[in-house]
C-alpha cells in the first residue's frame, strides 16, 4: 500500500518541478486528501483502501438495537475465520449487528467439549473491526442489550432436505415479524463453517479487511518477519509445507475420490519446484510455516536449490516466542508471516494457503492493481506448489474475486485463475 502511494508522491513532487499545471494539480491533489481525510477520520496508522473508502452519504447502517448470535466458532484458524464472516455476512442480511463470538483457542475437531473458548478480542481488534467494516458490518458486546429475556431461537435445519434455498427462504423470514421484533435472534445448533454459503467472495473479503490482530500479536508476527528479513529490509519466500502425516492421509484420500493427482506434493517436489521461481534474486530466506510436529524433522531444511535459505521456527530463534501462545493466535502469527511475504507458495486444496492468497489479492487491488495478478513482476505475487506451472516453476495463484461463493476456497481447488 505504502509502494503506491510513495510512487505517486514522487510523480507528483517531479511534475511540480516541471510545470506549472502541475502545481496546480499538486495543489488539487493536497485539498482533495485534506477533504477526504477530514471527512472520514482514520484510527492510528490506517487509511482507507481505495475499494472501501466509504461514503457517508452512501453507506448504509446496521441497526444497532437488534443483535445475532451465533454458537461457539471452532476448528482451524482459517475454518474459524470463514465461519466468522459467514455469521457476520447472516447478521448483515437480517440488517442486525453480531454479538461478539467466542473463538475457539486449541485445535479440537472432534472432541468439541474439549475446546477451549477465546472471545473474539484477545485475538482481532474490536474496535478496528467496527471503524474498518463501518456501514457493511457491526460487532456488539452483550453489555449493550437492553433486555435479554426477549431472544428468539432459530434452529438451522440439518441433512439433504435442508437445501440451500430453503436455508435462505427461512433467513428471509427472519426478516419480518415476528422473528424481526425481537432483540435478540439466536441461531443453535450447527457452527457457522457449515451453514451454507449465500455470499460472493467478493463479501467474504470485505470482512477479512476488517480483521487486525491485537497490537501485541501484530507486533510478535513483526519481530518474526524481521528476523527472517536478517534486520533487514530484504524480500523473503514463505512456504506453507503441508506435508506432515495427517495431511498426506487426508490428501491421498481427496486424490482417490476425485481421480486425481495434482493435491498432495512431497517435500522433494516443493523443493524442486520452488528452486525453480525466477523472479527471485538469491540468496533468499525461505520461512517454512509448517506443523509443529515437523519442527524435530532435521530433514526439512535440507535439499532446497542454491541460494534458497531455510528457516523454520527453531532454526530461527522464535519457537520460545511463539509456544508462549494459544494454537489459534500462533496460527494467527504464521498468516501474517506468509500474508506479508514478498512471494508466496502454498497449496491451492488447504484453507490456509487459499485465505493468504486471497489476502494478497486483495492487497494487490488495494494498492491499485487491475486485470490480472498473474502477469509478470507483481507485488505479493503467490504460486500454488501443488500445481506445475512454466520451466518447472509452480503455478501463478491468485484468488478469482468474482466467484459467487467461498466454495473453492474452503474446500480447496485446481483452478487458481492463472
Ligand atoms: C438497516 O436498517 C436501518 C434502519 O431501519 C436502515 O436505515 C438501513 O438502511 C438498513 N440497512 C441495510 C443494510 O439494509
Ligand atoms: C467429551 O465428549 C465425549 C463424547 O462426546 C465423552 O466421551 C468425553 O468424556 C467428554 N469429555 C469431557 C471432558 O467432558
Ligand atoms: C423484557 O421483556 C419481557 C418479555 O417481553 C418483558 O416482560 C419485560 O418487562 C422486559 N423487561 C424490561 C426491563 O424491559
Ligand atoms: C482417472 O483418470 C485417468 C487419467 O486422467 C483415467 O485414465 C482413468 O480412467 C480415470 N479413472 C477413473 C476411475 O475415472
Ligand atoms: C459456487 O459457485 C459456482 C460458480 O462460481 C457454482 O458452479 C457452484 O455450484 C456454487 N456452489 C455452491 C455450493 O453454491
Amino acid at each position: 500500500m505504502n509502494f503506491s502511494y510513495n510512487k505517486l508522491f514522487l510523480k507528483v513532487t517531479n511534475c511540480y518541478m516541471s510545470s506549472i499545471v502541475f502545481k496546480c494539480s499538486l495543489l488539487i491533489f493536497v485539498v482533495l486528501a485534506f477533504r477526504t481525510l477530514w471527512l472520514n477520520p482514520l484510527p492510528n496508522g490506517f487509511y482507507w483502501p481505495p475499494s472501501y473508502r466509504p461514503s457517508r452519504s452512501l453507506t448504509p447502517t446496521i441497526r444497532i438495537d437488534k443483535f445475532l448470535e451465533v454458537p461457539q466458532i471452532i476448528w482451524g484458524l482459517n475454518n474459524q475465520k470463514i465461519a466468522f464472516a459467514r455469521a457476520c455476512l447472516t447478521a448483515r442480511l437480517l440488517n442486525r449487528t453480531l454479538l461478539m463470538p467466542m473463538l475457539t483457542a486449541n485445535l479440537v475437531y472432534k472432541e468439541v467439549n474439549l475446546s477451549e473458548p477465546i472471545p473474539f478480542d484477545e485475538v482481532f481488534q474490536f474496535e478496528k473491526f467496527n471503524s474498518v467494516c463501518r456501514g457493511f458490518a457491526r460487532l456488539g458486546r452483550y453489555s449493550e442489550l437492553l433486555n435479554q429475556t426477549r431472544t428468539f431461537e432459530l434452529l438451522k435445519g440439518s441433512g439433504r432436505k435442508w437445501t440451500k434455498e430453503r436455508d435462505l427462504n427461512q433467513l428471509k423470514q427472519c426478516q419480518e415479524d415476528p422473528a424481526d421484533k425481537f432483540e435478540v435472534i439466536r441461531i443453535v445448533g450447527k457452527n457457522p463453517f457449515l451453514w451454507h454459503d449465500h455470499w460472493p467472495v467478493s463479501d467474504y473479503a470485505k470482512i477479512f479487511q476488517c480483521l487486525a490482530l491485537v497490537e501485541e500479536i501484530e507486533e510478535e508476527a513483526t519481530k518474526v518477519i524481521s528476523k527472517i528479513r536478517g534486520g533487514k529490509q530484504a524480500p523473503y519466500i514463505a512456504v506453507h509445507m503441508r506435508i506432515e502425516k495427517d495431511w498426506m492421509i487426508h490428501c491421498k484420500k481427496v486424490e482417490q475420490r476425485y481421480n486425481m493427482s495434482q493435491i498432495c506434493s512431497s517435500k522433494e517436489e516443493i523443493m524442486e519446484r520452488v528452486a525453480h521461481i525466477g523472479s527471485v534474486q538469491k540468496p533468499v530466506p525461505v520461512y517454512l510455516a509448517i506443523a509443529d510436529s515437523l519442527l524435530e524433522d532435521n530433514t526439512i531444511l535440507r535439499g532446497w536449490g542454491e541460494g534458497l535459505v531455510p528457516y523454520e521456527k527453531k532454526r530461527l530463534g522464535v519457537w520460545d516466542l511463539y509456544k508462549k501462545y494459544s494454537y489459534i493466535i500462533q496460527a494467527a502469527m504464521d498468516f501474517e508471516v506468509c500474508s506479508r511475504a514478498d512471494v508466496f507458495v502454498g497449496n491451492s486444496y488447504s484453507t490456509f494457503s487459499s485465505l493468504v492468497v486471497l489476502q494478497r489479492t486483495q492487497r494487490w487491488i488495494n494498492m491499485g492493481g487491475v486485470g490480472s495478478h498473474c502477469d509478470v513482476d507483481t507485488p505479493f505475487v503467490s504460486y500454488a506448489y501443488n500445481i506445475l506451472g512454466e520451466s518447472a516453476a509452480p503455478r501463478r495463484w491468485m484468488t478469482d474475486m468474482s466467484a459467487m461463493n467461498l466454495s473453492s476456497i474452503s474446500y480447496g481447488t485446481d483452478n487458481i485463475s492463472c
